[in-house]
């Protein structure tokens, strides 16, 4: 199977667009070429198209029925040279290398093309509209709406929203994300956007840099994900007042204040897409970290098949494994980056008095009944030494 298809099913998961199936009508034609490949099969071919290439790789020679060493051509044993390298192309023979590791019997492997055009072509492309698209809305969302105010101005009183463990463990997953965020992508667009600009020196030099970092940050940043997990899973389950949350637009859109405990739907969402997201961007990256050895795409793609009866390839080269490790990477990493932009406005210029819950970790009081009303009601109802009943402070105190 080679890495078109799988590249094909994962990309048509994501709803990429996907390369239109090549009708092979040319049985006639191969016939008049012997068997052989066809005009049309390598015009197909360089228009990237799918090919039913059966007609090499079932043409393997025929070692069982070879002649006698003693009679003509015997010598053969049943295959001519172009069987042998065919059987090397489609691993199809049975080869001893001298060194070790899984990728080493594999002499041949004809994917890497369309790994490099699907990254050059279309992650790219969908990274730079993707991340540049976001952009653009949140400026024009913030010409149009401007900043989301405390409605009454500021109370004056403030109340603890993160503790100082839990701004660490925020701070973490954050600068760790953004370094990976700024590396990768000078990674993926290094030869399409600084060499044309800076030139090939000043590209090896940052590509070198943002690897060495790229591979030692993610440390941190899984680190911190477990740690963000546990410490506010309990907050990020589910229930029925995100749904009217939900339906009032968050307060976004719209004025009004819906109810939220601790984190509300938006929160949540975000909460789980740095999850998820965050996992599976860790495991591809792990994948591509310890290369050949945490093969996972056979695996998972026997899991789908069992739930949905799709039909992906179980049986992958180890390089295949390793392309579509990278490709998944960069789609789950980008998609997560178009996200967190949009969280790190709203938690910064875009609402007056948030960034203070991670900031100093005090927010004002009327902020936090405008945001997280329930939330407020059950700190205050807790027992507290304030000789107010109140777990409050003052602003700037
Ligand atoms: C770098 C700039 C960032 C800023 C200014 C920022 C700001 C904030 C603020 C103010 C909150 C608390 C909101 C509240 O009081 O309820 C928060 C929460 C959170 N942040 Fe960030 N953040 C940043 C980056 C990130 C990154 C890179 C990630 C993940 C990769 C992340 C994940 C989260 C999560 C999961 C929460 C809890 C859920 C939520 O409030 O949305 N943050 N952030």
């Amino acid at each position: 199977m080679n890495v078109n298809v799988i590249g094909a099913a994962l990309i048509a998961l994501l709803t990429f667009a996907v390369s239109p199936s090549y009708a092979n009508e040319q049985t006639d034609e191969r016939a008049s070429t012997g068997g052989a490949q066809t005009l049309e099969d390598i015009l197909a071919r360089q228009k990237g198209l799918e090919i039913d290439d059966s007609f090499r790789r079932e043409n393997l020679g025929q070692p069982e029925n070879a002649a006698p060493t003693s009679s003509e051509l015997g010598t053969l044993g049943g295959m001519s040279n172009a069987d042998v390298y065919r059987g090397i192309r489609y691993n199809a023979v049975d080869i001893k290398v001298s060194n070790n590791g899984p990728a080493a019997e594999v002499l041949v492997q004809d994917g890497g093309m369309s790994w490099l055009l699907t990254r050059d072509n279309q992650i790219r492309s969908y990274a730079g509209f993707g991340i540049g698209g976001v952009l653009i809305a949140l400026v024009a969302f913030y010409f149009m709406k401007g900043r989301m105010m405390i409605d009454g101005g500021p109370s004056g009183q403030t109340i603890e929203r993160f503790k100082a463990f839990e701004r660490f463990g925020h701070w973490c997953l954050a600068g760790s994300f953004v370094m990976l965020a700024i590396t990768g992508l000078l990674l993926l667009f290094g030869r399409a956007v600084i060499i044309p600009i800076f030139g090939h020196q000043a590209n090896s030099v940052l590509a070198t840099f943002s690897i060495w970092v790229h591979n030692n940050i993610a440390w941190v940043f899984m680190l911190s994900l477990v740690a963000i997990f546990f410490m506010w899973v309990k907050h990020n389950i589910p229930n029925k007042l995100d749904w009217d949350w939900l339906k009032q637009g968050g307060g976004i859109i719209g004025n009004a204040h819906p109810s939220a405990k601790k984190f509300n739907a938006g929160q949540k969402i975000i909460f789980w897409m740095t999850i998820l997201l965050g996992a599976s961007v860790s495991m591809s990256g792990l994948s591509l970290l310890f290369p050949f050895e945490l093969p996972m795409f056979a695996k998972t793609f026997n899991v789908i098949n069992a739930i949905t009866g799709m039909g992906l390839p179980t049986e992958l080269l180890p390089h295949e494994e390793m392309q579509l490790a990278h490709l998944w990477h960069a789609i789950v990493a980008i998609t997560m980056i178009i996200a967190i932009i949009a969280h790190i406005y709203i938690g910064s210029v875009g609402m007056e008095g948030a960034f203070d819950a991670m900031g100093s970790g005090q927010v004002d009081l009327e902020w936090a009944r405008q945001h997280h009303d329930l939330w407020v009601e059950e700190e205050m109802s807790k027992a507290s030494p304030n000789p107010s009943g109140q777990p409050v402070g003052q602003a700037g105190k």
